[in-house]
């Protein structure tokens, strides 16, 4: 389970977040290209948009319920 108190500090405010356990995996990035990108260095993923439609919330949902290391979480 994603930590609140962990989030990293790109994260844009909103429900979804990610925390500090992401290890880069990417693969939030290629289910909901449109809300989650890498940090310029490529260590960590973050939410740049929360979802604003029902497609975006589904694959934000898959998103969260993909990353091995349930490092997506939702307020
Ligand atoms: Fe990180 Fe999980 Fe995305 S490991 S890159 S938050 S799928």
């Amino acid at each position: 389970m994603a930590d609140p108190g962990a989030k990293v500090s790109e994260n844009v405010d909103g429900p979804y977040f990610v925390d500090d356990a992401c290890t880069a995996c990417e693969s939030c990035v290629d289910e909901a290209p449109n809300n989650f990108k890498m940090n310029d260095d490529g260590e960590y993923a973050y939410v740049f948009k929360q979802p604003e439609n029902d497609e975006e919330e589904a694959q934000c949902q898959e998103a969260l319920d993909g990353c091995p290391a349930e490092a997506i979480g939702k307020e």
